[in-house]
């Protein structure tokens, strides 16, 4: 059986002082984890988190990736950029991302693709809003946010790390229930078996308000692989 991966996304928090004393902290804690372990921080600190996680069991990871290569795109940080810090793991599609910056879907198809072009493996993300499972289009809109995604990489899907969160879920205190969360995930898992033989060993987590009351729970799911972390991950006690 695969490992579980356990991925925090600060978002926009942390400074230097803040992220030198929480990322040692959890390194004492951890020991050696069962786990996977990745931190998605903001950019400006990928510098300072490549020398603290250097030869750990965390893997660094980005919040987003340009869809170019290289040139005029003021403020945009490219997967080759990105690789130098030895960054792994890229967020792609986040629904802040989405919400707040026009994403669409056929955006974060092509910011999977540029990742995984530059050895990053993408953390996408997929999840429906309030209105739309109120609607009864959970499943119709996780199904359209990933088929972008396999639609543009093609066999290179089984590369990649799927996150289902809610966007109800996600800073709120209001977690799906295991029942909610592990069926749409058998929707994605089976979505992945259609477009690739090795569906099996794509990581599919589960993110929006998983705390340490909640992750054991979440994680037995037969389809939950790991937790993308928000709130939670800044607090060590809880992240660990
Ligand atoms: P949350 O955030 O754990 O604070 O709900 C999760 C996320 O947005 O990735």
């Amino acid at each position: 059986m695969k490992k579980k991966l356990i991925a925090g996304n600060w978002k926009m928090n942390g400074s230097l002082a803040a992220n030198e004393t929480l990322v040692k902290s959890l390194l004492a804690g951890m020991g050696t984890p069962a786990c996977q372990v990745a931190l998605c921080v903001p950019s400006v600190y990928l510098a300072q988190l490549q020398a603290l996680v250097a030869g750990s069991a965390i893997g660094l990871g980005a919040q987003d990736v340009s869809a170019h290569d290289v040139g005029a795109f003021t403020g945009e940080v490219s997967g080759a950029m990105l690789r130098e810090f030895d960054v792994r793991y890229t967020l792609v599609g986040h629904s802040e991302r989405r919400q707040y910056h026009g994403e669409t879907d056929a955006v974060v198809a092509s910011k999977a693709q540029r990742a995984l072009a530059c050895g990053l493996t993408p953390i996408v993300c997929v999840g429906e809003t309030l209105a739309e499972r109120e609607a009864g289009k959970t499943e119709e809109v996780v199904k359209r946010q990933l088929a972008a995604v396999i639609h543009a990489n093609g066999h290179c899907i089984s590369e990649i790390v799927v996150a289902y969160e809610p966007v109800w879920a996600i800073g709120t205190g209001k977690t799906a229930t295991t029942e909610q969360a592990q069926q749409v995930h058998a929707v994605l898992r089976s979505q992945l078996h259609a477009a690739s033989n090795q569906a099996d060993r794509i990581h599919i987590l589960y993110g929006g308000s998983m705390n340490a009351a909640n992750a054991a729970q979440l994680l037995a799911q037969p389809d939950i692989d790991g937790g993308l972390v928000g709130g939670a991950s800044l607090k060590v006690p809880d992240f660990l």
